[in-house]
This record gives structure tokens, sequence and C-alpha cells, in this order.
């Protein structure tokens, strides 16, 4: 009966729509106004709270000879966000991408059963060197997801440029998307390599991964 139900409720959604189909023919999809001005800006204000508050943490750190090392990957500081104890804003985030999750699963049969999600923010001559999402071996994640927090008049200046290195037929070439709010950026994670270039102004995101069991 459910399934009779189910098939009957079933709207189809465009964007949604728009997203599966950049994946399945490009690896990736760039989506404009996911999240619209006033999210962005809600989600925003919510990292630039949690970093004041010193929540953040340097990107995977071991010893001090390790944090040289890691430094010289990726700068970035993150914290990682804990959907049982989210503030309203990232209420709003996770409702847009439980949605998200709920119609690939149900359209494409991924099995999404879990996903984890941090804040992101590069200061000034950071970076995150070329690599693959899956390299701490952790083959259930299937889909990368970042979505920009950066102010309304983000300029390509400002650098933080995220570089996809895509390969056709054994010809590489690089798609360049600049992080600018409210972009979100989806890619299968076990695929594409990709970095994120020197910022010249502080870059703040979430990126996350949808992942099978
Ligand atoms: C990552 C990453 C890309 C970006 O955190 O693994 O590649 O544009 N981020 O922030
Ligand atoms: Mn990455």
């Amino acid at each position: 009966m459910d399934a009779i139900f189910d098939t009957i409720d079933f709207v189809e959604n465009p964007l949604y729509e728009k997203i599966i189909a950049d994946l399945l023919s490009q690896q990736y999809s760039v989506v404009e106004n996911f999240f619209s001005t006033k999210e962005v800006e809600l989600l925003r204000q919510s990292l630039i709270k949690k970093h004041e508050d010193d929540a953040f943490k340097k990107a995977a750190i071991g010893n001090r000879f390790e944090e040289t090392i890691i430094k010289s990957i990726r700068g970035d500081v993150i914290l990682w966000m804990d959907e049982t104890k989210a503030n309203a804003s990232e209420q709003l985030f996770f409702n847009k991408l439980n949605n998200l999750v709920n119609y690939l699963n149900r359209t494409c049969f991924l099995g999404i059963l879990q996903k984890e999600f941090h804040y992101a923010l590069y200061p000034i001559g950071t970076y995150y060197k070329r690599h693959i999402d899956t390299f701490q071996n952790d083959d259930r994640r299937k889909l990368s997801f970042v979505c920009y927090l950066n102010e309304a008049d983000w300029q390509p200046e400002n650098g933080g440029e995220l570089a996809l290195y895509l390969n056709d037929n054994g010809q590489e070439s690089e798609k360049i998307i600049y992080p600018f709010p409210g972009r979100v950026v989806i890619f299968e994670s076990q695929i594409i390599e990709h970095e994120v270039r020197p910022v010249n102004k502080e870059r703040m995101s979430i990126t996350g991964w949808l992942k099978t069991r």
C-alpha cells in the first residue's frame, strides 16, 4: 500500500532533476541559489559566531610534525556539525539537505544512509591542495557537497576557487568554480580530484559528504 501512495505523492522537482542529470553526464553539478540570500546570511552568522567562540579546530591535526605537513596540504579550520543539536539556521540547512537526499534515494536508488558535514573557514593565504575526498580510506563517501557562505559581494580576485580536474577519455581539463554565496557544488567523491586555490580573503563554507553504509 505504501508504495502505491508513494508513487501517487511523487512530485518531480526540476532543480533536483537537473542535479541528477548533471551528475550522470559530468559527475558534478553547480547549483546557483540553492540557499537564499537570507539563508546564507543566517548560516554565515552561525559560522562566525562559532568561530569567535573558538570552537573550530585546524583540520585533522596530530602531532607537531604532522601539523606542518598537514598545513602544507590544507590550511582551513573546521567545525563538525551535529544535526541533533542544530540551531535554527542549521535546521534550515539540514531540512533542505534531507529533502535532496530523500529525492536522490527515491529516484536514483543511491542508498544514502549517512551524512557528515562541517563548517570550514580558510584564513587568508590558505588553500587545499589537489586531492580526492576518499583518501582517508572511507569509501562510503559517495557525493561531496559544498555550499559557500561568503559575503554577498565576493569577487573573483578574492581567490579560493574550487578547481575540479575532469577527465575526458584521458584528456584532463579544469573546471573553475568561484565560491559565490548560496552556490552549491555536488560531485562524485570517489572520482573527481579537486583543489581549493589560495584565498586572498577569508573564505567560508559548509562541506560534507553523503555516504552509503
Ligand atoms: C574539502 C574540499 C572544497 C571547497 O573540504 O574536501 O575539497 O570548495 N572543499 O571548499
Ligand atoms: Mn575535497
